[in-house]
């Protein structure tokens, strides 16, 4: 298949990482640069078409981020959405100011002239506009497309290039008619093939990471978690027994992780795993410790020392392969307008620069459930792909207060069983995030008929789409009932369960 990418160029909207998902969910690959990549950088990706993204930036501002003028003499289908639209607009001989009126919502477009981006699409319709500048006039060789009542220019093309410029989000949900004119650009006016899947994701990335690595060592550490367990099976499809796996078992796993992972990626796949049990150390280092934050630095610490002591004894090694996701990658619009920031991953942060590691990121340009699927292409089992989130610093978060070994194994079980009871009934998968967390606090309850005084059991069930906001999950009383008799019953030490319902903000989702 040929090789289509759409690439479009970041000037910082929130909705930017949406038109690349909408992008590939019609079948054509694409990515994001900021952007005021230069023209060279831009034809070094051999874009098959670009999109210019929205911004909360004004266009007519000096400091406004600006697209190199170059890309509009690449001859490639373009197609300008919002704040792309008006930095078109302004460096082709066009007229960009302040609206009088700010248009934020959903707002009827009428359609003026014909146009191929309007194809099956109402003369009038619906769509999502947020703007508070407008285009008040265009340069030569422009015409109108359509208008809205608050808006002149709302739409416009190019009478001799393939250039496209649309004032409403056609990525967003609010915007009912966007995926036909999402689709008609890539397939109309750019004439793409499409086609593009995850089957094609893994050949480009395995043939990729051959490349670059040639005949070097690479170094992959395993948390049990999604990101890194497709990160190693996908490297190693890539290098094979040239990958070396490390999983630092610090105790704050979840029950059965570091053998479920040694065992699925070891023994069934043939990676080269080495599971480091540094329980002891980390427990060591963590007793007596409550501030929350204070845990989690002496958590990254000690994982980078523990890892780069193990590493130590391979040899020469030269890459580091991450687990980095895209929205690790790219900066969000409030942080600053297009330029790309890479996060550094809390597991390693830092290691590379000390072990001079170059970086293999193959999961860099993919979303969440982009790389579950990328999981699943690559066979690994539901039960290890579909896994909730869960943070760095593990268990030691959801022990409230100073961590030991007791109060972890107490955590690990009533942890377990709720997961289990979440399974049983079919609400691991309709929940986001879900998980125990042990309170530091004593309660008086009785048991057989003796007075017990043991721990309480928090419960933890989210709804979100990335962890940046979220609501408690509603989960059915008889599931909650039937979980927290079991962890009461069954837990040594709890003899009383309790649900959290607050949302974040203003809560967070985990309890430290
Ligand atoms: P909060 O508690 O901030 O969590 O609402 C949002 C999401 O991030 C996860 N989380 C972490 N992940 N290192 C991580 O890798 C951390 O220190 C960390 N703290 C929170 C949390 O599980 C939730 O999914």
């Amino acid at each position: 298949m040929a090789r289509e990418t759409v690439l479009i160029l970041d000037f910082g909207s929130q909705y930017t990482q949406l038109i690349a998902r909408r992008v590939r969910e019609l079948g054509v690959f694409s990515e994001i640069v900021p952007g005021t990549t230069p023209l060279a950088q831009i034809r070094s990706h051999r874009p098959s078409a670009l999109i210019l993204s929205g911004s909360p930036a004004s266009g007519y501002r000096a400091q406004a981020p600006m697209p190199d003028p170059g890309i509009y003499t690449l001859g490639k289908p373009l197609l300008g959405i919002c704040y792309g639209f008006q930095a078109t607009v302004q460096l082709t001989g066009g007229r960009v100011a302040k609206a009088p009126r700010a248009e934020y919502g959903t707002a009827t477009f009428v359609r003026d002239a014909p146009s191929p981006l309007f194809l099956g699409v109402p003369k009038r319709f619906r769509a999502w506009m947020s703007h508070g500048d407008e285009v008040q006039a265009l340069g030569q060789g422009w015409t109108r497309v359509a208008h809205t009542a608050n808006c002149a220019f709302a739409a416009a093309r190019h009478a001799t290039q393939p250039f496209h410029l649309i004032q409403f989000h056609p990525e967003v949900v609010h915007s009912p008619m966007g995926r036909q004119v999402l689709r008609n650009f890539l397939f109309r006016i750019a004439r793409l093939k499409g086609g593009w899947s995850m089957r094609h994701f893994v050949r480009t990335a395995v043939a990729d990471i051959r490349a670059r690595v040639g005949d070097g060592l690479v170094l992959c550490g395993l948390s049990g978690g999604v990101d890194s367990s497709v990160v190693a099976t996908l490297c190693h499809r890539a290098v094979g027994r040239r990958l070396v796996c490390v999983l630092v078992d610090h105790g704050l796993l979840r029950e059965g992780e570091a053998l479920e992972v040694a065992r699925e990626l070891g023994e069934k796949r043939g990676l080269d795993l080495r599971v480091v049990d540094a329980r002891e150390r980390f427990l060591a280092k963590l007793a007596g410790v409550t501030d929350p934050e204070q845990k989690r630095r002496i958590i990254g610490a000690e994982f980078i020392a523990v890892f780069e002591e193990e590493a130590k004894t391979f040899g020469p090694v030269e890459w580091l392969a991450q687990g980095t996701l895209y929205p690790d990658v790219i900066e969000s619009a409030s942080a600053g307008w297009g330029s790309q920031v890479i996060k550094t991953h809390h597991n390693v942060g830092g290691l590379p620069e000390r072990m001079r590691l170059k970086l293999i990121e193959p999961l860099r340009l993919l979303f969440k459930d982009e790389v579950r699927e990328l999981g699943r292409e690559l066979g690994l089992p539901d039960h290890l792909v579909d896994r909730h989130p869960f943070p760095g610093p593990g268990l030691a978060v959801r022990t409230l207060g100073a961590v030991n070994a007791q109060d972890l194994a107490i955590l690990r079980q009533a942890d377990a069983i709720f997961i289990a009871e979440l399974r049983r009934a079919k609400w691991y998968h309709r929940t986001w995030q879900a998980f125990a967390v042990l309170l530091p606090v004593s309660t008086v309850g009785v048991k057989g008929d003796e007075r017990s005084y043991e721990k309480v059991i928090a419960l933890r069930a989210v709804d979100s789409s990335d962890g940046m906001t979220a609501d408690w999950t509603r989960l059915p009383a008889s599931l909650l009932a039937r979980a927290a008799s079991r962890i009461a019953n069954e837990v040594r030490g709890v003899n009383r369960v309790v649900y959290d319902c607050t949302s974040k903000p203003p809560a967070t989702i985990e309890w430290e």
